[in-house]
């Protein structure tokens, strides 16, 4: 069953996954802190998506854009004219909301105070980009924006790519950082947040072949998906309708998540036409067109765009990972991620923290597999039943004890997280035996 999302707060929290941002001062909405070991997991997350989308392909082209661009990017792109939310505001509580929070109808009472609908506005768009001011002047032509996707950055750098690197279409453009968003009701921990990461993949393609690279893409979704852990009956793709669907897009399909709090958007595939490069090219004056190596002809590409939010796959992995298992004594919290995503991937104990020979063995097995897994964590801390549920709820796949009998037959016990069964394995094996886990 899946968790609620107070427990996974509590959990992420407790265990330092994710904190609230600037926690000390009360926080800041939509705004959160990544602890030791939700670093770690998102790190992993962001890894194998580069190592499976763009290192391990011959066709991806990776980048690392600056957030701060020329205010003109996102006037030419259409997002300071139309990127944002309806926004409506209630004369009688002076509070603001999403319209759209309540699908298709509008909403019937205010969500704050409960007026009845003469106390709401009519739905006005809010912009949702976080505008700033580059160098000492404050006034409006110093202005420009905090980027709200990540994929400007490539529309920009696609005459860079085709000029420095000579691609052959198709080809794709992906990069991996923060985008920001200033969300009229930020909510849901990672879920909605003013800041938050993005891995997005623009693919350029021929105009009539669309169709096909949008279902390759899609597959491509559902591989990732399926390899990150979340189970196939907890994920549904979901056609967006016209009047939903972002202004650059002629096509979408949402792949939701079953969230504690309903059923959501995780990922994104969107077919952009060819709106980016044609906007840029008339906003820039820049020559956007791809010239075919055999033919001859030019022409603009057309896009299709896979968009997958970091802190989203956070946590739907959190969620998905959570267990509760056992009653009573054996009771216990146990994060079932996949070895390769898991934060921690060995923890080693020395049996008993006060026996010095006990200590000195651990320690030798510690440094030999730190250096071959770094994410090996040390652990003497209270008994070895705690130091069990402690790593379970840390999500490690596995421990390694070294006991009073390790010291004569070279051996330690490694206890598999998931099924809780409890190995000898000789130490000088245990390098080549962990490896295969991994
Ligand atoms: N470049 C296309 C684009 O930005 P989007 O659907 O607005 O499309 C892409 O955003 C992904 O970014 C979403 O599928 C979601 O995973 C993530 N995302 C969007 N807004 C978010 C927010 N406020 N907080 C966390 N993640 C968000």
């Amino acid at each position: 069953m899946a968790p609620d999302l107070d427990t996974i707060v509590s959990l992420a929290k407790r265990r330092g996954f994710v904190f609230p941002s600037s926690e000390i001062y009360g926080g800041l909405a939509g705004a959160w802190d990544y602890g030791p070991f939700g670093s770690e997991l998102k790190y992993n997350i962001e890894h194998l998506w580069w190592k499976r989308f763009v290192s391990g392909r011959e066709d991806m082209y990776g980048i690392n854009s600056s957030i701060l661009m020329n205010p003109k990017v996102w006037e030419s792109a259409g997002h300071v004219q139309g990127f944002g939310d309806p926004l409506m505001t209630c004369a009688n509580c002076k509070n603001s909301f999403r319209a759209d929070e309540y699908g298709d109808g509008a909403p019937a009472l205010c969500s704050f105070c409960g007026a009845d609908t003469k106390s709401l506005s009519t739905p006005r768009v809010f912009n949702t980009m976080f505008a700033t001011h580059v160098g000492v002047s404050k006034d409006e032509e110093h202005i420009t924006y905090l980027r709200p996707e990540t994929a400007q950055g490539m529309f920009v750098n696609f005459k860079n790519i085709l000029d420095s690197l000579h691609p052959k279409l198709p080809f794709g453009m992906a990069q991996i950082g923060k985008a920001f968003r200033n969300e009229i009701a930020p909510r849901d921990f990672l879920f909605r947040a003013r800041e938050f990461g993005q891995m997005e993949i623009e693919y350029f393609v021929k105009e009539a072949e669309w169709e096909k690279w949008f279902e390759y893409w899609r597959g491509e979704m559902v591989g990732w998906i399926e390899e990150i852990g979340i189970s196939k009956n907890r994920f549904h793709e979901r056609e967006v309708s016209d009047t939903d669907r972002a202004h650059y897009s002629k096509r979408t399909i949402d792949f939701d998540y079953d969230f504690p709090f309903g059923r959501k958007e995780l990922y994104g595939l969107a077919y952009r036409g060819d709106y980016d490069l044609r906007k840029h090219e008339t906003g820039s004056g820049a020559d956007m067109r791809f010239t075919d190596p055999e033919t001859g002809e030019k022409f603009v590409p057309h896009v299709i765009e896979p968009t997958f939010g970091v802190d989203r796959t956070v946590l739907a992995i959190l969620c998905e990972a959570y267990a509760e298992e056992g009653s009573g004594e054996e009771k216990r919290v146990v994060l079932h991620f996949k070895p390769k995503l898991a934060p921690v991937k060995i923890a080693v104990f020395p049996l008993l923290r006060n026996k010095p020979e006990l200590v000195t063995g651990a320690r030798e097995v510690f440094q030999a597999l730190k250096g071959m897994f770094p994410s090996t964590l040390w652990d003497d801390n209270g008994n070895i039943g705690k130091r069990y549920r402690r790593q379970d709820e840390l999500g490690t796949p596995y421990c390694v004890t070294f006991d009073f009998e390790s010291i004569e037959d070279k051996a330690v016990t490694v206890r598999d997280r998931d099924t809780m069964e409890q190995e000898r394995i000789k130490v000088e094996e245990l390098p080549a035996y962990l490896s295969e886990k991994f």
